[in-house]
């Protein structure tokens, strides 16, 4: 008997394929017997990638991403699973965000997922079944910094929540992984800045560590499988234990670390 949680022969798109977790989705998928489509911005990005297709647009244009995606479903057929994954961000902190900063990031992050997945969503719900898999952040469920990007990250929440309530019943599912600090190139202009940044994260972690991309991807491949099933609409935090509690609190406060 196949196990729920393999998922040989279905395919999965996976937009910003060729990025750190990117290309660890990539790998999970491929692991577990699926057919991987890559998108991203450039071709170049996906190269060297063990996909079978790719899709190419820049997510902060939403008409360019909606046709891109409307036309590879016309060619080659709707995906069984998604993984919304590409994502950017660089304002840090209110201080950097403006007008055109906080427009920039809610297009890329929020409005180029809507657009990238809600043709996929109406051909799944047409065809009676289908996997959405957000990759948001513990930014959308407590302040983290990079505001603009948190905010777009907590509208994703809401988005699968309305696709699982909306179209749960033509068999589509929805759900949202949250990952903690994940050392992949977003994190290069941080350390470019300041080598030794990583020494002030780890104490704000349980796990004593950060999370590695293949446990976000791991996350992404239950959520896509039969053996979730029966889940739609929840909430995942893959964050090394940042949102259980204050572990700093505690180590500064309470035990006089
Ligand atoms: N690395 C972390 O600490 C962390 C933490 C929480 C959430 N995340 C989220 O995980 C996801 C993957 O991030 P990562 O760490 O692998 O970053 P990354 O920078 O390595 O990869 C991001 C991917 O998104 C693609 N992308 C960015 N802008 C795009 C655009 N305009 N159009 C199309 N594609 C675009 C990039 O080309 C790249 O493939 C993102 O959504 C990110 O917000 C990352």
């Amino acid at each position: 008997m196949t196990s729920p949680f393999r998922l040989d022969g279905k395919t999965v798109l996976i937009s910003g394929a060729g990025g750190g977790i990117g290309q660890s989705l990539v790998k999970a998928f491929r692991d577990a017997g699926a057919q991987v489509i890559g998108a991203d911005r450039k071709a170049a990005m996906l190269e060297g990638l063990d996909i079978t297709g790719q899709v190419l647009f820049d997510q902060a244009d939403p008409k360019a991403t909606r046709h891109a995606i409307t036309q590879y479903l016309q060619l080659h057929g709707t995906p069984d699973a998604v993984v919304s994954n590409a994502g950017f961000t660089r304002a840090e902190h209110l201080g950097q965000v403006d007008d055109d900063v906080w427009a920039s990031e809610l297009a890329i992050n929020l409005n180029g997922a809507y657009a990238m997945t809600d043709p996929i969503v109406a051909a799944m719900a047409d065809r009676g079944y289908g996997s959405l898999v957000f990759i948001s952040s513990v930014n959308a469920l407590g302040h983290y910094g990079n505001p603009a990007y948190s905010a777009a990250k907590a509208g994703l929440i809401a988005y699968a929540k309305a696709i699982a309530v909306e179209r749960g019943g033509e068999g589509v599912r929805a759900n949202v992984i949250c990952p903690g600090s994940v050392r992949t190139p977003a994190w290069d202009h941080r350390l470019a800045a300041d080598p030794t940044l990583l020494d002030n994260v780890l104490p704000h972690y349980p796990l004593g560590r950060m999370v590695l991309p293949m446990e976000v991807a791991n996350a992404a491949v239950f959520y896509s499988s039969d053996a979730a099933s029966g889940i739609t609409g929840t909430v995942l935090p893959v964050d090394a234990g940042l949102t259980a509690g204050n572990l700093r609190f505690v180590d500064d406060v309470l035990r006089g670390k």
